[in-house]
């Protein structure tokens, strides 16, 4: 089901084809460093733009509430990270910002979500549009099996971009995705051919080559070593002045190190005896492993549950 007026769309943009993901669960760590690069911090509330306002969201799986309450504002040029254990919703409403859920049957959102103040769920909105605009790349690199070349002209072609525009465009996004050099003489080679970290920044590159505004991570790392993961955190650090991302990690770490906010989730049993994922916590990253208002929010990031 989708959102009342909304359009089911007929093409699944090619940045965001959905794959089966199956997840690998870091366990949370009792020692997370908090870097001291409190960036968020040093932007007045009063001048973060907002890119997305979500309000009272909820998300239904067949007449099930999968996670409630979630009111977060996510601003632009920052890092918003989405962490808690499994089954609390991080991707359910991570998939609400791009309208992915459209193409889920049986989910149904609730609430509202502001895109730059239009609400994205209006009638008129063109939910493809919406997922050239919100890029995403998920925790499995999913190459297509094409050459690293067609892989990122793929989305631009469709977009009806023209062939001498081309070689440019495939240039700049894998330069952009830190790419461009490991890959510049073999383009003609299968995407599928690359190493695990170097397929993560193709589709990274992939996502980037339609000139996203914001770009969702759903635990793009878990599935790298630990050198191709810092290549990606170093990257997201770059991309974060051109675009607004969100990202979910069960990595504390990752997300105490890359991020500037940190919204906390967590499922809890409700009166119905159902298991429904709630957002907790949202503060600057430092403050919310620093200083957790929440002891549930401390409970999970010290280790003791989740
Ligand atoms: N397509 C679906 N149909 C039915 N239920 C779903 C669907 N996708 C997710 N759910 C349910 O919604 C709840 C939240 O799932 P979600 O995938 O958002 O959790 P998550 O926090 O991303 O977990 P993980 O850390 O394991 O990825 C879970 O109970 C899950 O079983
Ligand atoms: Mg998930």
């Amino acid at each position: 089901m989708t959102p009342e007026g909304a359009s089911v769309p007929t093409l699944v943009d090619p940045t965001t084809n959905v794959i089966d993901v199956t997840t690998d669960v870091d366990a949370p760590s009792a020692d997370v460093e908090v870097p001291d690069t409190p960036a968020a911090e040093e932007v007045p509330e009063r001048d973060r733009e907002l890119v997305f306002e979500l309000r009272d969201l909820e998300v239904q799986y067949s007449g099930h509430t999968a996670v409630r309450d979630v009111d977060l504002d996510i601003a632009a040029n920052e890092i918003t990270a989405f962490i808690g254990p499994s089954g609390c919703g991080k991707t359910t409403v991570l998939r609400c910002l791009n309208r992915m859920h459209d193409l889920t049957p049986g989910a149904k959102v609730i609430g509202q979500v502001y895109y730059h103040g239009e609400n994205l769920y209006a009638g008129k909105v063109d939910s493809a549009e919406v997922r050239r605009r919100i890029g995403m790349v998920f925790q499995k690199p999913n190459p297509f099996p094409k050459t690293i070349y067609d892989n990122v002209a793929y989305g631009p072609r469709l977009n009806g971009r023209k062939r001498s525009e081309l070689s440019d465009i495939v240039e700049h996004a894998l330069t952009r995705a830190a790419l461009w050099d490991e890959v510049k003489d073999k383009l003609k080679h299968s995407g599928m051919s690359l190493s695990g970290g170097q397929q993560q920044r193709l589709c990274i590159a992939r996502a980037l080559a339609v000139e996203p505004d914001v770009v969702l991570m759903d635990e793009p790392c878990s599935a790298l070593d630990p050198i191709a993961t810092a290549r990606i955190e170093d990257l997201m650090e770059e991309l974060k002045h051109e675009f607004t991302i969100v990202i979910v990690t069960h990595n504390m770490q990752q997300a105490a190190r890359t991020s500037d906010r940190t919204a906390f989730f967590t499922a809890e049993v409700d009166e119905d005896g159902r298991r429904v994922g709630r957002l907790i916590e949202f503060d600057v990253t430092e403050k919310l492993f620093m200083a957790p208002a929440d002891p549930r929010t401390e409970g999970y990031i010290t280790g003791r549950f989740g």
